[in-house]
């Protein structure tokens, strides 16, 4: 993501000749999940208020910043690529920060791997930014915020949002799961909850500003509890957030299947303005996996669950993450994985061969999966769902469903957007300008990954 600022964002920040940073600018890219995007959103918002201006060219700016993702050994070792481009920087009076996840995982000895980095620094710390910007402006060279220690949640009121009508909202940070493969607790901290109230204040200034649809994140979304008073449930909190006037969508992930209960399809049943979409990450259809996955639920308790979601009154679109070829995962436990799919008829799901990384416990285990068979396991988990979603998609030709647009694709003379259940639509109109409006449209074909349709007027 490359943050440009649209003029009308910098609006109400502190004039540039006051700030610190007057003059400078900085490059910003993000890599990983929709947390560190929003993440990106908040850090962009306090380089923003200090005077620093946004550029599209990493080679011409002050500051170059990495926020960077270490869910894969692939997406951390694409930072490393990346940073070797700026060598020169520290003679060019310039200055790199690797930040986020992979930040968070080496620590200092990213300063041995590149030494022309002068800030290092995880997402628990971005409450310090502006001291470690202090720092690193006064010529300091190597400037770290590392360590979990937190017990609050990173809020910032200069947020800059890079989409004008949806907006991110974090509402719960970290993770308390510790699933045997995983690095984000050990990259993000522990669980921890934001208040409703601010919550909900956050919800209702973005409406304010114009924005219709907030996407509340979290890596655990439905683990959320109201630390204080009143004490909503996550259920509640989606109410009160559809109910906030000018929110016309709300959506959430992602929901881990072990806290997501009846109530939250009661929730999307009752409430349009919730969106009809639930992403449910299962990541193996066999209980033995998931044991030593350490997930917490079993096949059947996951059957289960999305049975409930199935047989909603309102159709929920139902999408998922998958690992394919997890240490000791036999040619059977893969089988009962391709027999979920069947059974759960997926809208979308994220499938990834297992990559070992630091500080997890199934780094160690000797049943490693060999490369090859991971890759035949993908290809042939992608193709079956390929299939289904084909399937499932052709099911949607002929009905008319309510698009969020949020594009224009000029040479194909298409609009694009966003239906209640995350579906992509790509679709004519004779409006000439429809971004940020809700439009109906007519589906007429569908294809695995989206729909075409047309706008009358
Ligand atoms: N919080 C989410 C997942 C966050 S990571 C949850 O509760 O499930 C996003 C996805 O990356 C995971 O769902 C998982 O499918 C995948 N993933 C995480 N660690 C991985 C690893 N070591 N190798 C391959 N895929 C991994
Ligand atoms: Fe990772 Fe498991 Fe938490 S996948 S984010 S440890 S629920």
């Amino acid at each position: 993501m490359l943050v440009d600022v649209p003029l009308a964002a910098l609006a109400g920040l502190p004039r540039a000749e006051s700030a610190p940073a007057s003059g400078r600018t900085f490059y910003l890219e993000t890599f990983g999940c929709q947390m560190n995007v929003h993440d990106s959103e908040k850090v962009a918002g306090v380089l923003l208020a200090r005077g620093y201006r946004p550029t599209t060219d990493p080679e011409r700016a002050d500051l170059v910043l990495y926020n960077t993702c270490s869910i894969r050994e692939k997406a951390a070792q694409k930072v490393f690529t990346h940073l070797g481009k700026f060598k020169k920087a520290p003679e060019q009076n310039r200055s790199v920060a690797v930040l986020g996840c992979v930040a968070e995982q080496e620590g200092e000895r990213i300063f041995d791997r590149a030494p022309w980095v002068s800030l290092v620094c995880g997402s628990a710390s971005y409450r310090r930014l502006p001291e470690l910007l202090d720092r690193l402006e006064a010529g300091e060279r190597r400037v770290t915020g590392l360590g979990l220690d937190v017990d609050e949640t990173f809020e910032t009121d200069v947020t800059r949002r890079d989409h004008p009508f949806r907006a991110y909202v974090t509402i719960i940070e970290g993770c308390d799961k510790h699933c045997t493969f995983c690095v984000v607790p050990s990259t993000r901290g522990p669980e921890r909850s934001r208040a409703s109230g601010p919550i909900l204040a956050e919800v209702a200034r973005l409406a304010a500003a114009g924005y219709t649809e907030v996407q509340f994140l979290g890596q655990t979304v439905d683990s959320w509890r109201d630390p204080g008073p009143p004490g909503l449930r996550f259920s509640q909190l989606l109410l009160a957030a559809a109910q906030v006037p000018g929110i016309r969508r709300v959506r959430f992930t992602t929901s881990h299947p072990r806290d997501f209960g009846p109530d939250i399809v009661r929730a999307i049943e009752d409430c349009p303005a919730i969106c009809e979409h639930v992403h449910l990450p299962v990541q193996s259809g066999s209980t033995r996996v998931l044991e030593r996955m350490r997930r917490r639920y079993t096949r059947e308790e996951y059957l289960e669950t999305i049975s409930l979601i199935r047989s909603a009154r309102r159709p929920i679109s139902l999408t998922t993450d998958i690992i394919v070829g997890f240490p000791g995962e036999t040619e059977d436990d893969f089988a009962l994985t391709l027999d979920l799919l069947e059974r759960a008829g997926y809208d979308g799901v994220f499938a990834f061969k297992y990559s070992p990384r630091p500080n997890t416990p199934a780094l160690e285990w000797s049943d490693q999966v060999p490369e090859p068979e991971k890759s035949r396991r993908l290809a042939l988990l992608l193709e079956r769902q390929r299939q289904i979603q084909i399937e499932r998609n052709r099911k949607m030709i002929g009905q008319t469903l309510e698009v969020l647009v949020d594009g224009r694709h000029e040479a194909r003379g298409q609009w694009t957007g966003r239906t209640s259940s995350n579906r992509v639509v790509n679709f004519t109109s004779p409006a000439t300008d429809l971004l940020g409006q809700y439009t109906q449209v007519a589906i007429s074909q569908a294809g695995p990954n989206s729909l075409v349709g047309e706008h009358t007027l």
